[in-house]
């Protein structure tokens, strides 16, 4: 089954991206064939569609985007925490300590409850024009709890990530080396056939730099590959040792040392920045321009969580990157799009090229910009995933 869509206004490829440019072409048409992207070119000379049986869409002059890559989620969970972010809108301050509540609440949860919100967490965000999600685990901090994270992440992604190193769990408390001896041990021995990603919360009140060196490397030694929550509450010593173990990310980075810049700067480490979290705990935006200028390459995820970031909407957080983080349009859905993608080493997604997976967003606007320019606007009127179209 082919499918040639047509009458495409904009046409945003992330092909030869740069700076500003999204790789735009107008007046273009796309073929899909067997879940990939087949060609890409000027509407006026795309392949004729007799011959096989192809199904023609009219993008009606409208935009097309590629399929957003929200690299960082930790979406199996129970529970919520609504009243936690009532009073933080009240004045609290967001603290990590906070995990615990969903902990639990997730330790008490039976599989199916589990799924059954996982999944619709996924058609939630696939409804949003998310194609690509990853997902950690880190609600369970016990043995079997994580494995059953793990799987059941595993069960609709293949961006798994073991977070087992989120919190020290209450059971631990003021034994966090212990606990850690647990994580690197018989947890990391569950969970590792599961995952492709190792994960630790380096911050005060979680994880010290030593605890999670020792975290990172014995993920490595599983053959998993890093990827760091850091400097999210206050700046600390993450994101040097993330450079240093080669992690395909830092997240957060909400506050940044000029020396964290430059080190990311040097790095094939992607800083992906997670607006949802600043707009839910109040703490101040990134200044995404200056990390930009300084050389360093940006991603754009939601963080859907109960706790710091309950959005799962990539829209707001471009709206809220080109408003306050000094990101052109282009540039924040690149982040959405490509620089998820480069933040989970993947070249087959976020851009649209033959040979790429065929994950296309079809927004209900005639340019990408809209995307900022009309934010909380559901403008995503069909996506694509692997050559598959929703609704
Ligand atoms: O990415 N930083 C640590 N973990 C989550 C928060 C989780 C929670 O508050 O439940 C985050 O913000
Ligand atoms: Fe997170």
């Amino acid at each position: 089954m082919r499918t040639l869509i047509s009458n495409i206004g904009e046409l945003v490829t992330n092909v030869d991206a740069d700076g500003d440019q999204c790789g735009i072409l107008r007046d273009a048409a796309v073929l899909i064939e067997d879940g990939r992207i087949a060609w890409v070119g000027p509407a006026a000379s795309a392949p004729t569609t007799h011959g096989q049986e192809t199904e023609v869409v009219d993008a009606g002059a409208r935009a097309i985007i590629p399929g957003f890559v929200d690299s960082h989620s930790h979406l199996v969970f129970a529970g919520d925490r609504a009243a936690e972010f009532e009073a933080r809108m009240a004045g609290e301050k967001y603290a990590a300590g906070g995990i615990r509540s969903t902990v639990a609440a997730t330790r008490a949860a039976t599989e199916d409850e589990l799924r059954t919100r996982l999944r619709g967490f996924v058609d939630e965000l696939l409804a949003q024009g998310t194609t690509t999600v990853e997902i950690k685990s880190g609600y369970g901090l016990d043995v079997n709890t994580e494995e059953r994270l793990v799987q059941l992440a595993a069960e609709v992604t293949p961006e798994v990530t073991f977070l087992g190193a989120h919190v020290v769990p209450a059971e631990y408390a003021d034994r966090s080396d212990e606990y850690v001896d647990l994580v690197i041990g018989e947890m990391l021995d569950a969970c590792a056939p599961h995952a492709r990603w190792i994960d630790v919360f380096c911050e005060t009140g979680a994880f010290t730099v030593e605890q999670s060196r020792r975290v990172l490397e014995a993920g490595i030694a599983r053959g998993l590959v890093p990827r760091v929550h850091a400097s999210q509450l206050g700046p600390g010593g993450g994101v040097q040792l993330a450079v240093e173990l080669g992690a395909a990310s830092i997240d957060h980075g909400t506050y940044l040392t000029d020396d964290d810049i430059s080190a990311l700067a040097a790095s094939d480490t992607v800083l992906t920045l997670l607006p949802g979290v600043e707009f839910s705990t109040r703490q101040p935006y990134p200044d995404a321009r200056r990390l930009i200028d300084a050389g360093v390459t940006v991603a754009l995820a939601c963080d859907t969580n109960p706790g710091s970031s309950f959005t799962s909407s990539m829209p707001f957080c471009i709206a809220i990157a080109v408003r306050d983080m000094g990101m052109t349009p282009a540039e924040a859905l690149w982040a959405a799009t490509a620089g998820g993608a480069r933040a989970l080493r993947r070249n087959d997604i976020g851009i649209i090229r033959p040979g790429a997976r065929a994950d296309l967003v079809l927004l209900n606007a005639p340019t990408h910009v809209h995307l900022a320019y009309r934010p909380g606007v559901p403008l995503v009127r069909q996506v694509w995933k692997d050559g598959e179209r929703y609704p």
